[in-house]
């Protein structure tokens, strides 16, 4: 099968890239190398996935539709795993133009040719934050309540694939991926970011009082869940993919303080806008649909994320 991965030289792209070449599959990956964290992680992920033999890269920005063009006309991917986006909630507050017209219009650019080369799957990366400030634990049919410019790109992205899944019949699985961690992270979130500032004696701030929770998950498991949606090929589906177990900010402090066995030096700040109080999956449509279970309690997940960190 041959899949392109559009992201893959990210976090979680190269994740997915890489158990798709161990599958045997051909993977396409794109990415333009986005300066928002040090590019030279990104080679660095690239670097691994050119050692296998059924891998190809072009470095093309998802804006630029006649360059997709191309690609689609020579590769004709039989799927498409859509992950590359401005990630961050923060810097979308700067920024928000830019965030729309790579993850709205970008998305879109990709969905149009998925479905003039008859893809027979589009499977698209969405994220928790479209639900807002909504109840916890959120559930795929609840009501969207996204709280910054990020959160509102993937909400209308989603719109997009829904559309585009009406209008040319192509299978098209939305996954909400929930505060994903793990090696080869992303510098910016909250358990690369601690364990690299503790590590050094640096201060951590923590914003807002230490009790906002997140759903940490970690990237294995998420990557497991993003095959098998690519596998089943459902016509059109919405699923969580989140670990069901929150944690704290000041316990996951704590869990890094742990593997790394050091202290840190806390410097408590006013919660920043966009942020959420808690992220929560109910991924029980997960479980019974995509076989999807997540493995990695957060001690192991932190234990091995700060293995990889001190190794790098
Ligand atoms: N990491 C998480 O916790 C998390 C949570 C929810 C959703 N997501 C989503 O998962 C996907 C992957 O995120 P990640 O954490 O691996 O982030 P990442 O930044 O490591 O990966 C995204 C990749 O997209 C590429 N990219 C950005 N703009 C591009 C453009 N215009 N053209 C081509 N490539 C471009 C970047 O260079 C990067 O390599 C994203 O869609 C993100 O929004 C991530």
């Amino acid at each position: 099968m041959k899949i392109l991965v559009t992201g893959a030289a990210g976090f979680i792209g190269s994740h997915v890239s890489e158990a798709l070449l161990k599958e045997g599959h051909d993977v396409i990956g794109v990415d333009n190398l986005d300066p928002y964290y040090d590019i030279k992680a990104k080679e660095d992920n690239l670097k691994l996935l050119k050692r296998h033999r059924n891998f190809i890269f072009y470095k093309e920005d998802i804006r630029d539709a006649e360059a997709l063009r191309k690609i689609f006309s020579k590769e004709k991917p039989d799927k498409v795993a859509h992950l590359a986006a401005k990630a961050g909630v923060r810097p979308s507050m700067a920024e928000p133009e830019t965030y729309r017209q790579v993850n709205v219009s970008g998305t879109e650019n990709l969905l149009k040719l998925a479905c003039e080369f008859r893809a027979r799957n589009f499977v698209f990366g969405s994220s928790s934050s479209v639900y807002g400030l909504h109840d916890v634990p959120f559930r795929e049919d609840a009501e969207l309540e996204p709280i910054s410019p990020y959160a509102d790109t993937k909400k209308q992205a989603e719109e997009l694939c829904r559309q585009y899944h009406e209008k040319c019949n192509m299978p098209v699985t939305i996954l909400r991926f929930f505060t994903v961690y793990g090696p080869r992270g992303r510098p910016d979130m909250a358990v690369y970011k601690f364990t690299a500032l503790i590590n050094e004696g640096k201060q951590v701030e923590v914003y807002g009082d230490g009790e906002t929770s997140r759903d940490y998950t970690y990237v294995d498991d998420i990557v497991s869940g993003v095959v098998a949606a690519l596998e089943k090929n459902y016509p059109f589906e919405i699923f969580n993919l989140g670990n069901s177990a929150t944690a704290k900010l000041r316990e996951l402090i704590s869990t890094i303080e742990k593997a790394l066995g050091k202290k840190a030096k806390i410097k408590q700040m006013p919660m920043q806008p966009g942020d959420v109080p808690i992220t929560y999956a109910d991924i029980s449509k997960s479980r019974k649909m995509l076989g999807y279970n997540p493995k990695t309690r957060i001690e192991e997940g932190v234990r091995k994320f700060v293995e990889w960190y001190k190794r790098h």
